[in-house]
């Protein structure tokens, strides 16, 4: 039986390249056989915030965000990290058999050091925590966008460590990435991968005025409607390639290649997305707003989820004592 498993950091709004490089394959995910455990990585969001009721509600806006988005309790456990305290448990008895030098390889870790982060211990051993995560429930399926990929093979590895140490403890799950390039590299503002460390992210649930004026920001140039362009060298239709169908994205394209008197302005484009984006996430807005009125309602949801998570984690966590010889 297929069991997928993911986490999200809560350390922002959510963008649209978190949903279509993540959230949207693990909602998908919760139609097929089997299980599916998703959860809130406080912990692991923990080795960069400093600010408490920013962490609360980031956490609280997450839940609410997959929930809206279309995750359904019934069918995938939804949970925060750290109701899960076998998970850290876990993590201690990886990093016991886990070699420094795996750790220092990790690209997450060295990109973060060189933009100048004072690395914590935590940061250091992100990775131990992850493989925590992935391993305590039996996982064998692990949905992550493109820039996951080294982690999960971390994940991977200790388990390998741990079990050539001590028997068949853990499973060694498969990773799913999104197959189109595009969902992998979700363009931003400017052009470069949407990230909130670069400034240049669209929030899911933007919506009227101030999504109109992001959607301007968006970098374009300033050569006329009229000029002929090369249609695949403008970002701007990758942004609109993530919400309208793919033949009216290709008759816009058309029309821009050829230029003259028939072609759309970049300012008509925009406008065209930032419609699109508006019925796109429609529904998911109105639910939006009702989860954030029933607080009560999406507490409950989470503790729900964590009593499922810790039931899997805790039977994880016996066997891996009693293979190692502390039970
Ligand atoms: P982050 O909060 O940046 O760690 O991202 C959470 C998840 O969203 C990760 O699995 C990322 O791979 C994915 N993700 C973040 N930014 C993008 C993007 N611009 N395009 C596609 N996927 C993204
Ligand atoms: N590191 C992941 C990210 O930043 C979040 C995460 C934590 C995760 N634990 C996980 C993802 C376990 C998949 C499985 O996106």
């Amino acid at each position: 039986m297929q069991t997928s498993l993911s986490g999200i950091q809560p350390s922002g709004l959510l963008h649209i390249g978190n949903y279509f490089g993540a959230i949207r394959q693990h909602i998908q995910l919760q139609d097929q056989a089997g299980e599916n455990f998703y959860f809130i990585a406080d912990y692991h969001a923990l080795t960069s915030s400093r600010d408490p009721e920013a962490l609360r509600n980031f956490v609280f806006e997450t839940a609410v965000s997959y929930l809206a988005l279309g995750l359904d309790p019934a069918k995938a456990c939804l949970f925060r990290q750290s109701d899960v305290p076998e998970v850290t448990e876990i993590a201690w008895l990886l990093a016991t058999v886990t070699g420094m030098g795996l750790l220092e390889r990790a690209h997450s870790f060295k990109d973060k050091v060189a933009q100048g982060i004072k690395p914590s211990v935590g940061l250091f051993t992100y990775p131990v925590l992850m493989a925590a995560d992935i391993l305590a429930y039996d996982s064998t399926l692990v949905p992550v966008g493109k820039d996951q990929i080294q982690h999960v093979e971390m994940a991977q590895d200790m388990a390998g460590y741990f079990n050539g140490a001590f028997g068949d403890v853990f499973i060694r799950p498969e990773m799913m990435v999104p197959k189109a390039e595009s969902m992998q590299k979700v363009p931003g503002l400017d052009g470069q991968k949407m990230s909130k460390s670069y400034g240049n992210t669209i929030w899911i649930f933007e919506t009227g005025k101030p999504l109109k004026k992001i959607i301007n920001k968006i970098v374009t140039d300033s050569r006329p409607p009229q000029e002929p362009k090369d249609p695949n060298e403008l970002f701007l239709f990758d942004i609109m390639a993530l919400f309208a169908d793919q033949s009216e994205v290709d008759e816009w394209k058309e029309k821009v290649r050829l230029g003259g008197d028939g072609a759309p302005g970049y300012g008509h484009l925009k406008g065209f997305i930032r419609d699109a984006m508006e019925e796109y996430f429609a529904a998911a807005r109105l639910r939006r707003y009702e989860l954030i009125a029933d607080r009560g309602e999406v507490e409950r949801i989470l503790k729900a989820g964590a009593l499922k998570a810790r039931a899997r984690a805790s039977e994880v966590r016996d066997r891996a004592l009693t293979a190692c010889g502390l039970r």
